[in-house]
């Protein structure tokens, strides 16, 4: 708890220095700042720091809803975070976008982002954090669940072969992967036992850098969101709502009021490269394509079939 309240604090001295002057703060943090200056007799500027960074505090339900997600103490996030092999992560970083243009914003959270002390934890020796790319004025949004292994050297997500695979499928709509913006929930590549290995994220991993995935489509507003393939809709729609991807695949639902679409993850049409499947996840592709309002010409309408 000690390291969270410490986190907090430093977060709000950062957002200060960056021009926030509102931020979302529940109850028990506030409780727990007080009882930190009470404990700590704490320096005035800090005390001043803390205090003038919480200039109002907004309870939005959406901050409520933060509140359930990061306290979430299920039995299934427990046995994720055990399997994650690190420490407990303390609670979700706070995000509040810096006033300025649609660049200025995503710059801020990219350095803020690239400054998270806990996402930089969890990096291997000169691996980079992964941030969101592409056009801050997308309509359509690709959601990935986390960095690959060419991704943590790149340090932009999909840059391998399952992103070679989006970038062939977002040129069958017609489209550049310079049109949409592509993003992952995590921002680090979740370690494993080895090297080449990999795992997927834990729920308790995703929720931690749920905030930096809202920021990203808080500022590019798109008019639709894809997740891609399981893991990432389990994180998105919450684990405990989604048993199956097969359940929900091709189906249109909503994350954050924003339309969405959970369908395959490219590396998995990688492995099933089967007509049907391929043909699939093309119908769901053709579904984006309407919502998006982009023309269909027959031949694309045909594909895979
Ligand atoms: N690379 C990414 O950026 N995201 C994924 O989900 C897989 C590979």
């Amino acid at each position: 708890m000690k390291a969270e309240v410490e986190a907090l604090v430093e977060e709000l001295k950062r957002l200060r220095k960056a021009g926030v002057s509102r931020v979302n703060v529940s109850d028990s943090a506030i409780q727990a700042l007080r009882k930190r200056s009470v404990d700590k007799g704490v320096d005035t500027s800090t005390r001043e720091a803390v205090l003038s960074s919480i200039p109002e505090r907004v309870r939005s339900a959406d901050a409520k809803d933060f509140d359930k997600v990061f306290t979430d103490t299920s039995t299934e996030t427990k046995r994720a975070a055990s399997q994650s092999g690190g420490p407990k992560l303390p609670r979700a970083p706070l995000v509040n976008l810096v006033k300025g243009d649609k660049q200025a914003q995503w710059e801020a959270l990219r350095e803020q982002v690239m400054g998270c002390v806990v996402c930089k934890g969890r990096l291997k020796e000169g691996k980079k954090l992964v941030f969101g790319s592409g056009n801050l004025d997308a309509d359509i949004f690709f959601c990935g669940e986390a960095p690959g292994i060419e991704d943590e050297d790149t340090g932009v997500p999909f840059s391998g072969p399952a992103g070679d695979l989006l970038g062939k499928m977002i040129g069958a709509m017609g489209l550049k992967r310079g049109d949409v913006y592509i993003a992952d929930i995590m921002n680090w590549r979740p370690e494993a036992s080895t090297e080449r290995g990999k795992r997927p994220p834990t729920v308790e991993e995703m929720n931690f850098c749920m905030p930096y995935l809202k920021g990203q489509l808080e500022i590019v507003q798109p008019k639709l969101i894809v997740a891609l393939g399981a893991t990432a809709v389990k994180g998105l729609l919450g684990a405990a709502n989604v048993k199956n991807l097969r359940d929900v695949k091709g189906q249109w639902t909503e994350f954050a009021g924003v339309p969405m679409l959970p369908t395959y993850h490219p590396s998995y049409l990688i492995r099933n490269d089967t007509k049907r499947d391929k043909r699939s996840a093309w119908e769901d592709w053709l579904k984006v394509m309407e919502k998006a309002g982009l023309p269909i010409s027959d031949k694309q309408r045909g594909y895979f079939s």
